[in-house]
């Protein structure tokens, strides 16, 4: 079934191929961002894509206080030191129960990236403490963009998904899985959405240390 999601911040790594492969597998698409200019031009770039693929799909655009209110699914792929001001940014236009996807990690990079430890434990019950009302699930933080953005290649890996909501959870493991190969692996709650977002912190370290960027994760 096709589903309306909002990409909040969808004009940076993460958000277009996220974008191209859920527009492809049949949802519509609103990409936001915090300029209409831009919003407007990453659609333009992402409905090229979506050509090329062979794709009639074609995502729409906007503010992302704009973008919010059409959307069943909003996901926030947006940096953690944007959390709090695009937040209070999207509040107004969100619908109680709407389904609210973290795969934002905490962290920071001084030279060296660094984890960011959080009072609530995770950014994901951060946005749940911050957004009472809606639904809160946090997912795909271990899928790099330059993975999901060969089009041509299935994106190897498991992602792990946490939620309090049951039914928000499996909406959202369903949409991880309309991206081919990808597997989507029951987490539990939101109590344990900070393993997923430090273990992303490590794989980013590990990464730079064996000169091999995008991992992910298999677990087997
Ligand atoms: N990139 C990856 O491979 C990857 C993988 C897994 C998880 N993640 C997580 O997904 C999230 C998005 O990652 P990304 O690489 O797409 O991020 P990004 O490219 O750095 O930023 C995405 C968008 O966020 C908006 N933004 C930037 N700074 C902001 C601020 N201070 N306040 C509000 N909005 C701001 C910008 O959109 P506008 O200027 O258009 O508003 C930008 O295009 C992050 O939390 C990251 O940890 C990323």
């Amino acid at each position: 079934m096709g589903r309306r999601i909002a990409l909040v911040g969808g004009t940076g790594n993460q958000g277009p191929p996220l974008a191209v492969r859920w527009a492809i597998s049949g949802n519509e698409i609103w990409i936001g961002s915090r300029s209409a200019e831009k919003a407007m031009k990453v659609a333009g770039e992402i409905n090229m894509i979506l050509k090329g693929l062979g794709s009639p799909s074609k995502v729409s655009y906007g503010l992302n206080r704009e973008v919010v209110r059409m959307a069943e699914i909003v996901v926030l792929t947006i940096p953690f030191e944007g959390l709090s001001s695009t937040i209070e940014d999207i509040r107004e236009g969100l619908r109680a129960g709407t389904i609210m996807v973290s795969p934002v990690v905490p962290c920071k990079f001084d030279g060296e990236p660094q984890l960011i430890r959080l009072d609530k434990g995770s950014v994901a019950e951060t946005v749940a403490e911050m957004l009472p009302g809606m639904r809160v699930v946090a997912a795909l933080h271990t899928v790099s963009s330059k993975r999901l953005e060969r089009y041509s290649t299935p994106v190897e890996g498991d992602v792990v998904v946490c939620g309090d909501d049951d039914q928000a959870k499996k909406v959202v493991m369903s949409l991880v899985e309309e991206i081919p190969n990808l597997r989507a692996l029951d987490g539990g709650g939101l109590e344990n959405a900070h393993m997923m977002e430090e273990i992303t912190v490590l794989l980013i370290k590990i990464g730079r240390i064996i000169k091999k960027r995008d991992l992910g994760i298999k677990i087997e």
